[in-house]
């Protein structure tokens, strides 16, 4: 039952497809099993085996085949002017036995793992027909366009769909298409781009994550090579007056002997600052350069440093000056887009570090002492929710010492925060932040939930309690604030504003109506199943998938959806949603879908709907540890 490209034709009905699909998988997921399982050999029922094998079928390959990298430029070669004297080394020492993430008794009936299963083959397939028509229409260039079927280039031009879905592939089982795209990467030229200047950040999550990841799978010779070029280049971005990185590098000074070194950046995104730790520190251990691990744990010294000397002490602002090592400048504060990932990191580097540097788990525990504080809020929502269960993250800024003031936005980037502390809070034996990150993810599945497609959107308000014991439903506060966000108090018809922008109860404004395809909701529900056991969180990815691929699949593979507050009008009938920015109004399905889709669809989103279906034990949080783009990294310790 592998689905051609063909079988979506561009005109249908969404309602009537997704109905259709999911009697399909239904019926048909036993001979798909079967297609499935004797293609990708050595034929494996999936059922009677023990998951821990699942790794073990993907062979690897044949040495005689092995790949031969290409470069026109060896970024070893390159200038590193502003050299430093001495590396921080790796943390030596036995890595400590660390608490069990995962929940240790999942259990299953025989229906239960069969409908799991089918859920499973589903996301699969999903993946499957992006990728053909990736692999058609867009091979080795950075984006496939998922409506037109056209390549287009946005990082720097080396394939970062290619390599920031090589892990999806072999997690999947699709090993022919896994060994085709190493080929397909020992070709990559990081030695050039039409680029002057690339993103350090986006460089070192995506291609040099991926990459890492695709090695730590499956030990292909080729791929390490490929991750030191990418890490040298990268290395250069921090051969600056005080070894702090740039945010953007620009290519040919870069590789210039003519050059000094560059100026610190006086103003960076705190996760541009802060999150290039993991990917380092991982190529690190793996090469056993430890000029890799020395510049990120300066960075982390540096970070840790600057902890109590914010406006808000514990927390850092979105914006930082490394060049003169002041954190204090900025205002605003967000777990959102601009810090997000390096908030994220500190647990994550406590694991893959085997819990042998002491002060990420000092960062996190003080920062998140500060969100639980000031950040976090429950929303109100209509009596028959229980919305006890409900937290969601919102941003703050601070105009005098100690006045704290909390806008109560959530973005869709955001939503990575419970699996966050779900991860923290078992890593560090903390019940209540464990509490806290079902509550969070609970939120954004609300949210999903909520909304008339099913999907939450990129950016939203909400009415927030004033305790979180108890919140009983005000009417007229939600009325107010629906006013305030949308035309002043001039509004008096609260109905028909209601209506014209289709705001669920609760939802204040939905300032930023798409769906980009982000995957950080799913990630965290995956993480809180893992932790938790609870099915409860299988039937709600579930959900989430179906709405997902209901509003944005195209013909050729999935796009972002421009509003997800749109209903597609029945047939016969049209309908007019207004979407700032969307000139003249999406009147159908097809309207609502943008023609784009980023990597990290194929890298993150439809990697998390797989593993959440796959049995418990394939990708193991007490084995692997996840960068910010969903690539997994070995975890040093050595599992009794
Ligand atoms: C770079 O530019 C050259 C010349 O314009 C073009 O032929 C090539 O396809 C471009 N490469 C990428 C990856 O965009
Ligand atoms: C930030 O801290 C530095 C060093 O402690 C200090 O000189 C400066 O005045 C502070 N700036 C602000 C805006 O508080
Ligand atoms: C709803 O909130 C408004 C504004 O805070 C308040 O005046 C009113 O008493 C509340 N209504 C109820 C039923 O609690």
């Amino acid at each position: 039952m592998l689905r051609s490209k063909l079988s979506r034709g561009p005109v249908y009905q969404p309602m009537s497809r997704q109905h259709q699909r999911t009697l399909t998988y239904l019926l048909l997921g036993a001979i798909t099993f079967g297609a499935y399982y004797i293609w990708s050999a050595p034929p494996i029922d999936p059922l009677a085996v023990p998951f821990h094998l699942h790794e073990a079928y993907m062979n690897n390959r044949d040495a005689t085949k092995r790949a031969v990298s290409y470069q026109s430029y060896d970024w070893r070669t390159a200038p590193f002017v502003n050299k430093i004297e001495s590396y921080i080394p790796l943390p030596t020492g036995k890595p400590h036995k660390l608490p069990p993430i995962q929940f240790e008794k999942f259990s299953e009936t025989k229906s239960q793992r069969q409908r799991r299963e089918a859920q499973r083959v589903a996301v699969r397939e999903e993946f499957q027909l992006t990728w053909e028509s990736y692999r058609d229409f867009a091979w080795a260039h950075d984006e496939l366009r998922p409506v037109t079927g056209e390549a287009i280039e946005t990082f720097g031009g080396w394939g970062a769909t290619l390599v920031d879905s090589l892990d999806t592939l072999w997690i999947m089982g699709f090993k022919e298409e896994f060994y085709e795209a190493v080929d397909a990467v020992a070709a990559i030229d990081f030695g050039h781009t039409n680029l002057t200047a690339i993103s350090v950040f986006e460089t070192t999550i995506r291609y040099l994550g991926g990459l890492l990841s695709a090695y730590d799978l499956s030990y292909e010779p080729v791929l390490l090579e490929k991750a030191v070029q990418v890490g040298e280049m990268i290395y250069r971005a921090f051969d600056t007056t005080n070894n702090t990185p740039l945010e953007a590098l620009d290519i040919k000074k870069a590789k210039s002997f003519e050059r000094i070194e560059f100026a610190a950046e006086t103003s960076i995104c705190f996760a541009c600052l802060g999150s290039l730790a993991m990917e380092l520190t991982r190529l690190a251990q793996i090469s056993a350069q430890p000029k890799f691990y020395d510049v990120v744990a300066r960075v982390s010294a540096l970070i840790d440093r600057m902890q109590d000397t914010t406006k808000i002490p514990g927390l850092w602002p979105t914006m930082v000056n490394a060049a003169n090592e002041e954190f204090n400048q900025s205002r605003s504060f967000s777990i959102g887009a601009l810090a997000d990932s390096t908030y994220e990191y500190f647990p994550k580097m406590h694991a893959l570090l085997g819990g042998l540097e002491p002060i990420y788990e000092k960062m996190f525990e003080t920062s998140a002492a500060m969100m639980d504080k000031y950040m976090l809020f429950r929303p109100m929502v209509p009596n028959e929710v229980d919305g006890e269960d409900l937290l969601l993250c919102g941003e703050v800024s601070t105009s005098r010492p100690r006045h704290v003031k909390l806008q109560a936005t959530m973005q869709h980037l955001t939503c990575f925060i419970g699996g966050m502390f779900g991860l923290a809070g078992r890593l560090f034996s903390d019940a209540h932040h464990v509490d806290l990150g079902g509550k969070l993810t609970k939120g954004c599945i609300y949210a999903y939930a909520a909304m008339p497609s099913g999907i939450m959107p990129e950016n939203f308000d909400m009415v927030p309690c004033a305790s979180r014991t108890s919140c009983p439903w005000n009417q007229t506060l939600w009325e107010a604030g629906v006013k305030y966000h949308y035309g002043g108090g001039f509004i008096s018809d609260f109905d028909a504003l209601i209506e014209k922008y289709n705001i669920p109860p609760g939802f204040t404004n939905i300032r930023d109506t798409r769906y980009l395809l982000r995957p950080e909701a799913i990630e965290s529900v995956f993480i809180m199943y893992r932790i938790t056991g609870d099915q409860r969180y299988l039937d709600d990815a579930w959900d989430m998938f179906t709405a997902i691929v209901g509003a944005s699949a195209t013909t050729f593979a999935n796009g972002q959806v421009l509003d997800v507050t749109f209903v597609p009008p029945p047939p016969g009938q049209w309908t007019q949603q207004r979407v700032p920015g969307v000139r003249g109004g999406i009147f159908t399905r097809e309207d609502n879908i943008e023609n784009k889709m980023e990597s990290f669809w194929t890298a993150e989103t439809l990697k998390y709907f797989y593993l959440i279906f796959s049995p418990p034990d394939m990708m193991s949080l007490d084995d692997w540890v996840f960068n910010t783009e969903a690539h997994p990294f070995r975890r040093p310790h050595i599992r009794k």
